[in-house]
């Protein structure tokens, strides 16, 4: 996607916006010498780690590592992508990105296909509302208690029973059957005349809103449960349909999710418009597919606090932890609601009124903790010394992770009731498990030592290697007119890190075809840098605490070469001689002598 916004475009925008106005609107910045320091947003903290340099147009977070430019900032806050930062920042600064012909052609394909969509849309909302082929459609509708506002509100239409009625239909305002292919209205079939089959023929259709309202799918339900057929469809993934990344609802349910500070996520359709319909309008499903880090960011952008509603079953108890962890890995603090006698949402608030199901929100929905221990319950038999073991063993993870001692203490006196375990047995429990984890972390930090090949093992962050090659990088990127001294009297091979020897092979890049002399170009440096590299970067440029000479950096990176390769090739010697191949001991042994002579000049 990058390269649909032109270079110039790019340093047109990085040229007229200052990052401290952007990042400002998220986080409250204090003046600090050159810099502006606050909260991260990124990751919780109680003492400022964050700061934006505005000279270099940088951002840094010293407590989670996040960093990069304005760009890299929207993408992270706000979920953008790299082309949608840029028309945000664009419009901010009065640029106008159109003149852009890719990014024309793409937008044109992609608003075609929408609009087919909506097309699609009125087609089957009027069949559904209209024809009396649709009334059976609507008679189910009705019967599962929607009202048509609801219908109207959720754009809710039929598909006929038909082949090919939406081909035609089609046909006649000049789309070709291609383009349905292209956005999953219809598919290849040898069956009958017109090659294709309508997808959703037959069933009643849930148009699918991205965040905007534009339609860029559809479900659709059969209206008779007793036919040998999915229950749903979706359209395929598209060039505008990606299920990974929408939640159903969500363009209606925005405001009301952020005025409550709060979502309820739940698996289908028919929940989110049962909610919606009874005034609780917070209420988003995830489709029924495993919830991932993209929805989660989703939601982060409205609200941190999620209750999920999932159906009771087994499939629903797995999706609700699986997307329990995935809320919880992105920051969000997530309940689980289990509502009684396997109902999903639709049916308890049919049955008991919205009332009573956000009593349940309220008052029900239970933490990570209490619901995995309900789970292990309802599996495991708790009069056995087996039983008993088995769900502390699956608990016990989450418990040690628990930093508060009230909350700690909290679900240690629960469990112990429920298992009928003293306290202090259980508090035992977690030192051991503590422990084990910590031998097996040194383990693994041995073996990840090993397994290095030895010129990375100076990776850690303060070795003397580590810290001289970040001063040498800083140095010639506040310095580019240095380049040709670096690669003269240093030289890359120096470079034992290969994060900087990446950096520095691009900095040369960058510095023999831009011009220099007015000083270096830290915002279009970065762009040019691979992604991981790029929030590396205010890494180097911020830390300020190494104040060596260039002189001593030099001598210390040469220093320290020469040692590693003297040592490596001592070690080839003693090989060789252990295998008796006295030709290569004495070779090497001249190598080593014309070494240790260079080394000592
Ligand atoms: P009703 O049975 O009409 O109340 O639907 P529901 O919304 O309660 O659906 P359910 O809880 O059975 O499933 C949750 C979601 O999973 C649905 O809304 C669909 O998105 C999806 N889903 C369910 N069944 C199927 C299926 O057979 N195929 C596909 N692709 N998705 C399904
Ligand atoms: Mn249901």
């Amino acid at each position: 996607m990058k390269n649909f916004i032109p270079e110039e475009k790019v340093q047109e925008i990085l040229e007229r916006v200052s990052i401290e106005q952007i990042v400002s609107r998220y986080v409250s910045l204090k003046q600090q010498g050159q810099n502006y320091i606050g909260l991260c947003p990124f990751h919780s903290e109680k003492t400022p780690s964050f700061s934006v340099n505005p000279s270099k147009g940088l951002f840094y977070c010293f407590g989670c590592g996040a960093g990069g430019n304005v760009f890299t900032f929207l993408m992270k806050a706000e979920n953008y992508t790299f082309v949608e930062a840029a028309e945000f920042l664009a419009s901010q600064a009065g640029i106008l990105l159109t003149d852009n012909k890719l990014i024309k052609k793409v937008d044109k394909e992609k608003n075609f296909l929408i609009e087919i969509n909506s097309l699609a849309q009125k087609y089957y909302h009027y069949m559904l509302m209209e024809s009396s082929k649709g009334k059976k459609a609507l008679e189910y509708l009705k019967n599962r208690g929607i009202s048509s506002d609801i219908i109207m509100e959720f754009g809710i239409g039929y598909s006929l029973d038909d082949w090919d009625s939406l081909i035609s239909f089609m046909k006649k305002r000049n789309v070709p059957p291609s383009e349905l292919e292209k956005v999953g209205l219809i598919s290849p079939s040898t069956g009958n005349n017109s090659g294709y089959y309508d997808r959703f023929r037959g069933r009643i259709i849930f148009p699918i809103y991205n965040l905007n309202g534009l339609i860029i799918g559809f479900g659709g339900r059969i209206i008779d449960d007793t036919i040998k057929a999915p229950k749903y469809l979706n359209s395929p993934e598209t060039k505008i349909f990606q299920k990974s990344k929408l939640l159903y609802g969500m363009n209606i349910a925005r405001d009301e999710v952020r005025r409550k500070d709060l979502v309820i996520l739940v698996e289908g359709y028919m929940d989110v418009i049962a909610a919606h319909q009874k005034g609780i309008k917070n209420t988003v499903a995830s489709l029924g597919t495993a919830f991932t880090a993209e929805q989660a960011r989703m939601l982060k952008r409205y609200t941190d606090n999620v209750v999920i509603a999932y159906d009771a079953d087994e499939a629903g108890q797995e999706a609700a932890l699986r997307g329990l962890s995935v809320l919880h890995e992105n920051g969000c603090k997530v309940k689980i609601l289990t509502l009684p006698d396997k109902s999903d949402p639709d049916d308890y608030i049919r049955k008991h009124g919205p009332e009573r199901f956000v009593h349940c929100i309220k008052n029900d929905a239970v933490h990570l903790l209490e619901y995995k221990l309900r789970i292990a319950a309802q599996k495991n038999n708790l009069d056995t010394i087996e039983g008993k073991k088995k769900v502390l063993d699956f608990i016990i993870r989450d418990l040690t992770e628990i930093d508060s001692l009230v909350e700690r203490e909290y679900y240690i006196r629960l469990i112990s009731s429920k298992l009928g375990v003293t306290e202090q047995v259980i508090a035992a429990e977690i030192g051991k498990y503590s422990k084990s984890l910590q031998n097996i972390g040194a383990n693994r930090d041995k073996k990840a030592t090993l397994r290095n090949n030895s010129k990375e093992k100076y990776l850690l962050g303060n070795s003397i290697q580590y810290r001289v090659e970040r001063f040498i990088v800083r140095y010639i990127m506040e310095n580019p007119q240095k380049i040709d001294w670096f690669q003269e009297v240093v030289g890359l091979h120096l470079f034992q890190i290969s994060k900087f020897r990446l950096i520095i092979r691009s900095l040369i890049k960058y510095i023999e075809t831009n011009k220099v002399s007015d000083g270096f170009n830290f915002k279009a440096f970065i762009l040019t840098l691979p992604e991981e590299l790029q929030s590396f970067l205010p890494e180097i440029l911020n830390t300020s605490e190494d104040t060596y000479s260039i002189n001593d950096c030099v001598y210390i990176i040469k220093n320290n070469w020469y040692k590693t390769q003297i040592e490596s090739l001592k070690k080839e010697i003693s090989a060789a001689e252990e295998c008796e191949q006295r030709e290569v001991v004495d070779s090497l042994v001249l190598n080593l002598i014309e070494l240790q002579r260079e080394w000592k000049k």
